[in-house]
């Protein structure tokens, strides 16, 4: 147990014959922790709260870890004994995984994040997911989870009739493999440019999708072409965000391998749902204050449809604890419909199931050139925001070696920290100059923090010397080394609240901190300093670690 939750636990024990505490931070002078439970029990015997805290304070053992205890009013108060406490807790901070733990046993946790659709650019609406859907996936393997990430791409639906049709209408297959995606969004903007005109269109498009539907391998390998090549242009974005995913599983597959058909049956089998007519079937969800929700029309399944044999096939599969949906909340209404009718369906896993949803991103008019298409592909924000940290290190350091490489860990970096250092629920304005600003609350802020650390570990050297402990006293030492131990807890909440943002503003509380603690402390030639930026480091890595950011030697 790391040191932290153990003295808490320390204290509790003590405290365990009067009550359950619960503890705040006293203001400064007046110990470490605080707890009113003496104000809990006189209000329940109708006594004076402060003579209870006297009371307790006579009567409790003294907690291990703890150098005194005082009643201050109906407060009891604890004073750390930051001898022991700090070498806990440094020791603990130093090791590589430091923060890490088996919380989760194993458990599996499916987080369905990404998912863009195929022949498509991947534009910045995909980025939020893709940033937050990560850092998740990130804490809870962190967290000791077995952690499964599905990229539900969208790679079903009419548009791909379409797609099929103008490809062999117009398509040669060398241009597609110069540059797929754009050609293809060629393609789709030139079938609805012939189709104002040739309305009949529309059927050809129709019918190439029931082609598909059926399996027919003409239609089918040449959308599996285009699948391919999508995901092959997204795997390199991913590479350059550092994502990784362990599924492809996308809308399609459960069509093809007609588990849309299977719930269909299931859904009217149980009642769930009607038929309207041969082609239509509809679950009605007005008495839950829903829409209804369609899940077939004209014969052809729909996105939800699709979404329910995915559950239900990924509990198959996996046996999910816990089945997450990084989406946007621009589909809070999708998620309500679909997490009702698994209920109705009788899944008691349905409560397993989370719409974990995030604001809207936007970028600042003008800022970045939205060129002639109606979306910001996710790339141009990336590039952008690469060229800005490069801009900021050749003015900060010239001299630097690897000038791109790390700028472009920079610019990354920025982007995603920009996007999990805010309530997720909230929208965005990615401002791409402040980003990318080395000073404020930014990811380069921290990069540059970590950086520092290490500069004072190098010239401090593998330093040896024996820590001693008993040397800690100034105020701005304590609290690094409290808040250094906060860190495991940190990460813990931040995960099983899917708040990411909770670990960023921890770690600018920490890098502001430390830059308090060095600019007024020499650490050079003090062991237990040095020992202190150390673990600083560390937590700064595993920190931005679980934020996907990677943290810098140099920069
Ligand atoms: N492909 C969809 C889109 O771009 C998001 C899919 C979300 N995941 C899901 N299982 N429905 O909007």
């Amino acid at each position: 147990m790391y040191a932290y939750k153990e003295l808490l636990k320390n204290i509790e024990e003590k405290l365990n014959s009067f009550g359950k505490p619960e503890f705040s931070e006293p203001p400064e002078g007046m110990g470490d922790i605080s707890t009113n439970i003496a104000f809990t029990i006189a209000k329940k015997e109708g006594k004076n709260p402060a003579e209870v805290a006297r009371g307790i304070i006579e009567r409790i053992e003294k907690p291990v870890m703890i150098e005194k205890v005082e009643a201050s009013g109906p407060y009891v108060n604890f004073f750390i004994d930051y001898e022991k406490f700090s070498e806990k807790v440094l020791s603990e901070a130093v090791r590589e995984d430091y923060g890490s733990s088996n919380y989760g046993g194993g458990k599996t946790i499916v987080i369905d994040y990404s998912h863009p659709n195929i022949a498509k650019p991947m534009h910045v609406g995909h980025m939020r997911s893709t940033v937050i859907g990560n850092s998740l996936y990130r804490m809870f393997k962190f967290l000791g989870f077995g952690v499964i990430g599905v990229n539900h791409l969208g790679d079903f639906g009419l548009q791909f009739g379409k797609l099929l049709y103008a490809f062999k209408e117009w398509g040669s297959e060398e241009e597609l493999e110069k540059n797929p995606i754009d050609y293809l969004v060629g393609l789709y903007v030139r079938f609805h440019e012939v189709e104002e005109q040739n309305p009949e269109l529309k059927e050809k498009a129709e019918e190439w999708q029931k082609r598909l539907e059926n399996r027919d391998p003409e239609a089918k390998a040449l959308w599996e072409k285009f699948r391919e090549l999508s995901i092959q242009k997204f795997e390199k974005v991913y590479k350059r965000m550092g994502v990784v995913f362990d599924s492809y599983k996308g809308e399609a597959y459960y069509v093809f391998n007609g588990l849309t058909k299977e719930v269909i049956k299931q859904a009217l089998e149980k009642k769930v749902a009607v038929k309207e007519d041969e082609e239509t079937v509809v679950v009605p969800l007005e008495e839950y204050g829903l829409p209804n929700a369609r899940l077939l029309e004209n014969g052809r399944s729909l996105y939800i449809t699709r979404d329910l044999a995915a559950a239900i096939d990924r509990k198959k599969e996996y046996d999910f604890y816990k089945n997450i949906y990084v989406v946007s909340n621009a589909q809070s209404l999708h998620f309500q419909q679909l997490f009702k009718i698994l209920e109705l369906l009788g899944y008691e896993w349905f409560k397993d199931c989370e719409h974990v949803k995030f604001g809207l991103f936007s970028l600042p008019e003008g800022r970045i050139s939205t060129r002639k298409g109606r979306f910001v592909k996710l790339e141009e924000v990336l590039d952008a925001a690469v060229e800005k940290a490069q801009r900021v290190i050749e003015e900060k350091n010239p001299g630097l070696e690897k000038k791109e490489e790390v700028a472009e860990k920079v610019g990354i970096g920025a982007v995603k920290f920009a996007d999990l250092s805010q309530n997720r629920i909230k929208d965005v304005v990615f401002d791409l100059d402040r980003m990318v600003s080395f000073e404020g609350d930014t990811g380069p802020y921290l990069q540059y923090a970590h950086v520092r650390c290490k500069s004072i570990l190098r010239k401090a050297g593998e330093q040896k010397t024996e820590v001693d402990y008993s040397l800690i006293r100034e105020k701005e030492e304590k609290q690094l080394v409290m808040k250094i131990a906060e860190f495991p807890e940190v990460v813990f909440k931040a995960a099983t609240s899917y708040e990411p943002h909770q670990l960023a503003q921890y770690l600018l509380e920490l890098a502001h901190l430390f830059s308090v603690f060095y600019e007024k402390h020499k650490v050079m030639g003090n062991a237990l300093r040095v020992q202190i930026v150390r673990a600083v480091a560390n937590v700064l890595k595993n920190g931005l670690y679980l934020l996907g950011i990677e943290a810098l030697d140099e920069m």
